[in-house]
């Protein structure tokens, strides 16, 4: 239908995504197959949600048996899988209490109205004066809250007025940050590696001096693990890496085991504990669904099997993309566990030509940033395919 000026549309989908031309039709695994039948690897996966690949039988053994079963009630009731989901999550990461949700910006939305309530009610911050410190070049989801800190013009440009209460300092800077605690800090928030930002790795030294800074200034450690935790990094959180416990932790992605959206905030019982009954929740937090896959997640996790695989097959991943450094226009590599960045020379392509080449060559990676590619396999990739995958990457460099 047109109305006035209005162009006929071709499609009635909005356009709020680039997505490389390739319209999927199956998976299993490493793999995805396409609608013309061709097979490609899947070097992304999404984007860690899909950390045990395409429709790993456990997963979907879970959620075929609770579709069968009960799949919502909404929290106005409890169900079975509740306390189970919650308990086995907060003993997998080692913390006191769950809260459950559904995305990723859910999730931290949850940490951030945690944070600040436990700074007016535990702390003593005056009221409306909570301040949260950020690190430039975040990504902790789209809402116009979480926005309003980021420091990427595409994300935030366009949709003020925005929410208060934000200190924005450089990203590995121990001594910016705390200059820029005061009195009325209740957390700081932070990516321990950051995702979106091409997989950017801070200094050794800079978490532990963030906890340590922490401590002495009564302020909430936050970290967002909603891409780098559960196995990604070789450990079950990449805070783990660096010997760091954070006092909330938000994950998602993974946690859905690429069938539906799970996240949460997992943390202290002294600081979920101020979100009492009808201060926080959602319709669909902690549904039956979400608990079956969640707690086959967390199962697959429980035995470490997934995160030395990942640390593993990290070195070797590591290795080969050393190796291709200087390679064509490819000028830096980062790795952490099975996660990896590389960045290409400013006159060498764009990342989304590199991603289209690869493409191509039948591997599914995407850009970030301009000159970025992220490569995020599944934890359950043979070795065979990531060097495979990896060949047509040393092929696809120009
Ligand atoms: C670190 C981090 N936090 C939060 C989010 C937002 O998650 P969602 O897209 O599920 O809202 C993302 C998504 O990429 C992320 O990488």
């Amino acid at each position: 239908m047109t109305t006035g000026t209005t162009p006929v549309l071709t499609s009635h989908l909005a356009q709020n995504y680039h997505p490389l031309p390739i319209i999927l039709a199956s998976g299993q695994g490493s793999w995805v197959t396409d609608v013309a039948g061709v097979e490609h690897l899947d070097l992304l996966a999404g984007y860690s949600a899909l950390n045990f690949g395409h429709r790993h039988p456990e997963l979907v053994a879970a959620a075929h048996a609770q579709l069968d079963r009960l799949t919502l009630t909404s929290r106005a009731f409890d169900h079975d899988l509740l306390e189970s989901f919650a308990n086995r999550l907060a003993r997998l990461v080692g913390m006191d209490l769950v809260l459950p949700m559904n995305t990723g910006a859910e999730a931290v939305e949850t940490a951030i109205k945690a944070a600040r309530k436990w700074g007016y009610d535990v702390k003593g911050v005056a009221p409306e004066q909570a301040t949260i410190v950020v690190a430039d070049g975040n990504f902790h989801g789209r809402t116009t809250t979480i926005i309003s800190f980021s420091t990427d013009d595409d994300a935030r440009r366009g949709f003020g007025p925005y929410t208060p209460g934000f200190r924005v300092v450089p990203y590995g800077d121990a001594a910016a940050l705390a200059d820029a605690v005061d009195e009325t800090t209740v957390a700081v928030l932070l990516e321990p590696i950051q995702g979106e930002g091409g997989v950017i790795i801070p200094p050794a030294d800079y978490l532990p001096a963030v906890r340590a800074l922490c401590d002495e200034r009564d302020v909430l450690l936050v970290l967002d693990e909603i891409q780098s935790g559960l196995g990604r990094t070789g450990t079950t959180l990449a805070a783990d890496l660096v010997g760091v416990r954070p006092d909330l932790v938000t994950l998602g992605k993974a946690l859905g085991g690429g069938i539906v959206p799970v996240s949460a905030v997992v943390g202290r019982a002294d600081v979920l504990g101020v979100l009492t009954a009808g201060t926080h929740g959602s319709t669909f937090g902690g549904n039956p669904l979400a608990c079956a896959v969640g707690l086959a997640v967390v199962r697959l996790l429980e035995t470490g099997e997934h995160q030395q695989r990942a640390a593993e097959l990290g070195l070797h991943l590591r290795e080969r993309l050393d190796a291709l450094v200087a390679r064509g226009s490819l000028v830096a590599a980062r790795t952490a566990g099975l996660w990896a960045g590389i960045d290409l020379a400013p006159d060498g392509g764009t990342g989304r030509a590199l991603s289209e080449r690869l493409l191509a060559r039948r591997v599914l990676v995407k850009d970030t940033h301009g000159q970025t590619v992220r490569l995020a396999p599944p934890l359950t990739i043979t070795q065979d395919d990531l060097d495979w995958g990896l060949d047509q990457l040393a092929d696809a460099l120009v």
